[in-house]
Order: structure tokens, then sequence, then C-alpha cells
């Protein structure tokens, strides 16, 4: 079978860096903070090999019942990211969207996502897409609530709703439906994320921790994707 191209639209669950802490004898909030190294490194690659969208899962709506202490660590290294990064990010032409419910964030965390957005919206290179409490079953209530009200002002009728006005209500709106879903750590679930953005995803599952993961084992995971033979639902030859 001949290769495909690259994924128009990768989505990370970045996951692992708990594990890695205890593996390392150390502070799970260290954990985390050698994941934003690993983040840094599948940013920057992802926009120079010219991936049209990346989407990274860093906060689920979950992830709030986790110890005030580790959620605490995870605020405020969101915080340190949106002030360190946005430079070099809006140099590279990196457009920032926040996927997720902005206004259940702390005051500081949100003026920085809405600044990173705001900064970046008008490039035109890499989509960098930052889940941040997020969760894929609020985002399509949110969609529905949304389309339910453009109903109610007799604005469309609920006949017109298609998958493609639907999709036109999500955080991920004019963006392509996920290729490529890759969860580090080896556990296998969507955990909520992107839910009808991977409905004909390819998965790929490395064993390998959030923090380990390199830009080989993310050429792996690409290289995997070339060859694989997607068929959605159809026939190939
Ligand atoms: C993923 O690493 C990062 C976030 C959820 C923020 P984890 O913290 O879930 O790592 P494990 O699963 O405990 O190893
Ligand atoms: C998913 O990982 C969320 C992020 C990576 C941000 P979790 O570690 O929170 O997911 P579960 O609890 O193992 O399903
Ligand atoms: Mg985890």
């Amino acid at each position: 079978m001949s290769e495909r191209p690259l994924p128009r639209h990768v989505a990370i669950i970045m996951d692992g860096n708990g594990r890695w802490a205890k593996r390392h004898k150390l502070q799970v909030a260290l954990g985390h903070r050698k994941g934003v190294e690993t983040l840094r490194a599948i940013i920057r690659e992802s926009s120079d090999i010219g991936i049209e969208s990346l989407s990274l899962y860093a906060f689920s709506t979950e992830n709030w019942r986790r110890s005030p202490e580790e959620v605490a660590a995870l605020m405020g290294l969101l915080l340190e990211y949106f002030t360190s990064e946005i430079d070099e990010l809006d140099e590279k032409n990196v457009r920032i969207r926040i996927l997720g419910d902005k206004d259940g964030m702390p005051d500081k965390q949100r003026a920085a996502l809405i600044n990173a957005e705001e900064r970046t919206k008008t490039n035109t290179g890499l989509n960098l897409n930052i889940a941040i409490n997020y969760g894929g079953r609020a985002e399509l209530v949110r969609a529905a609530q949304r389309l339910a009200e453009k109903a109610a002002k007799g604005e469309i009728r609920p006949g017109d709703i298609t998958e493609s006005t639907l999709a036109d209500e999500l955080y991920t709106a004019g963006q392509p439906d996920v290729d490529l879903l890759i969860r580090t750590s080896g556990e296998m679930r969507l955990s909520n994320f992107l839910l009808y953005q991977c409905a004909y995803a390819e998965f790929e599952f490395p064993a390998v921790l959030w923090p380990d993961f390199d830009l080989a084992a993310y050429h792996e995971a690409l290289d995997a994707f070339r060859h694989r033979d997607r068929r959605f639902g159809g026939r190939n030859s």
C-alpha cells in the first residue's frame, strides 16, 4: 500500500506525568513540569513539518478532582507556560485556540488564555488547540444549547441542523476532523477527549510516558498513521 500523507489534524492525550514522577521518586508537579518540555518540542516539530492542527489535552473537566496541591501546581504551570511561550509561538505564526470552558478558570489563567488567543488570532501557521477545562460531552451539550438558542430565536429550523452545522458550534469549528489520536502511557481510552471529532480517527497508544515521548516516538506514530488503510465505511480497491 502506498503511503498516505501526514495527518492534517493530530490530537494528543498527554498522559503519564504522574507515573513518570513516581518512577523518578519526584513530586508529581515535577512530572508535569517535565511534561511541558515534551509539549514544547512536539509543538515546534508539528509546526516545522506542516501539521495543520494539533490538539493537546492539558486539563480535563474531571482533573479538578485531583488534590488541591496538584491542581494548584498545574494552574501555576499553565500560567507560566502562557506567559513565557507566547512570543515564540506568535513568531512561529502559530494560532492558539483554547478548547474548553475558560469561564471556569481562575482569573489570572483566564486572562492569559484570552490574551494568547487574541494575540495569535490572525496567524496562519499551525492551529494549536489546547484543551483546558475541557470535556467532550460538555462541548456537545454547549453546541446543542447554542443551536437550540438559534432555533428559539427563529434563526434556524430544527431540520436545518446537520453534521456540519453542529461541527460549526464545537470549539474546533472550521478545522478538519482528527486524523490521528495519540495517547501516551499505554492507557487505551479517550477520557472524554474530542468525542465528535474523533469519529474516524486512527489511534496510536505508545507505552512511553509523556515526559519521555520524544521526536522519534512522535515520528513513529506519524509513520504508523501513514501505513493505515482508512476506509470510512467504504472499500479501497
Ligand atoms: C497527564 O498526566 C497530565 C494531566 C492529566 C494534567 P497524569 O498526571 O494523568 O499522569 P498519570 O496518569 O498519573 O501517570
Ligand atoms: C486525561 O488523562 C486528561 C489529560 C491528559 C489532560 P487522565 O489521566 O486525567 O485520564 P484518566 O483519569 O486516566 O482517564
Ligand atoms: Mg493520567
